[in-house]
């Protein structure tokens, strides 16, 4: 079945891993913050769309856009997000609201922006992509682990505001490779992600992934602590 899917951040990584496996069957809505950042525009039933969503602002243009080319949308993946890593005392001012305005503000007034196309859909859908740092302590990961926070938060809450309506799930992940060149790092490739969101979004309702923990098993947080015995 053809749904019309909004992903956002997909111009790499996760989001574009994401778009790939559901281009075959699906009309896809792909956002960046420049449209240079898609080096492949080839994929079948793609639209593009490039707006800096560190600029709040830009967020409504981002909507007509898409009101443009579509007046439904079944499913929307807030995806785009942004990681600095730092000693919180040693944080650019800059930076935090960075993090904050893209990881967490932008995703809540897009959100309630494609709410109503999403309600004129027989089968809505709205997956959040959080983090592990979500429900860690990581030093050097304060602010991010805020946003991802307050996204699961939100999350959880908008799934019982929205329950009947729209279902809202949420991915919380480990780390992926978006940025090491290590072929043998123990940790998720962005296809896992993809496979997962396949998997949230073509369950028939009732079932609701609520949210889901994703891990490579050889990761150290599943593998061993400094107490571990031997
Ligand atoms: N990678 C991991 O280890 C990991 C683990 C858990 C969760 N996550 C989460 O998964 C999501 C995707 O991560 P990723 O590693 O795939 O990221 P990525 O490879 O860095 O890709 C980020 C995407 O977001 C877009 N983007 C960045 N800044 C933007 C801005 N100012 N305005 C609009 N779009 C912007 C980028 O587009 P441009 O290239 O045009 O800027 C790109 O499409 C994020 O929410 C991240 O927090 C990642």
């Amino acid at each position: 079945m053809s749904r019309k899917i909004c992903i956002t951040g997909a111009s790499k990584g996760i989001g574009m891993a994401e778009a790939k496996l559901l281009s075959t069957q699906n009309e896809l809505f792909l956002h960046a913050s420049n449209i240079k950042s898609f080096k492949e525009r080839g994929i079948k039933n793609a639209h593009y769309f490039a707006q800096d969503f560190t600029n709040i602002d830009n967020i409504n243009d981002f909507v007509n856009e898409l009101k443009e080319k579509t007046e439904t949308l079944d499913v929307l993946v807030n995806n785009v997000g942004v990681m600095v890593i730092e000693k919180f005392s040693d944080f650019k001012d800059e930076d935090i609201n960075k993090l904050i305005t893209l990881n967490l503000h932008s995703q809540l007034l897009l959100t309630k922006k494609l709410i109503p196309l999403l309600l004129k859909s027989e089968n809505p859908h709205i997956v959040f992509m959080s983090s592990m740092s979500a429900k860690n302590r990581i030093i050097g990961e304060s602010v991010y682990a805020a946003t991802k926070a307050g996204i699961m938060q939100f999350a959880h809450v908008l799934r019982n505001e929205l329950a009947g309506k729209i279902r809202v799930s949420t991915i919380h992940s480990w780390g992926v490779n978006t940025w090491n060149d290590d072929e043998n790092a123990a940790i998720l490739v962005p296809e896992n992600i993809a496979e997962t969101l396949e998997f949230i979004i073509s369950r028939e309702r009732p079932f609701l992934v609520e949210s889901i923990e994703l891990g490579h098993e050889n990761h150290w947080n599943g593998a061993r602590a400094l107490w571990s015995p031997e």
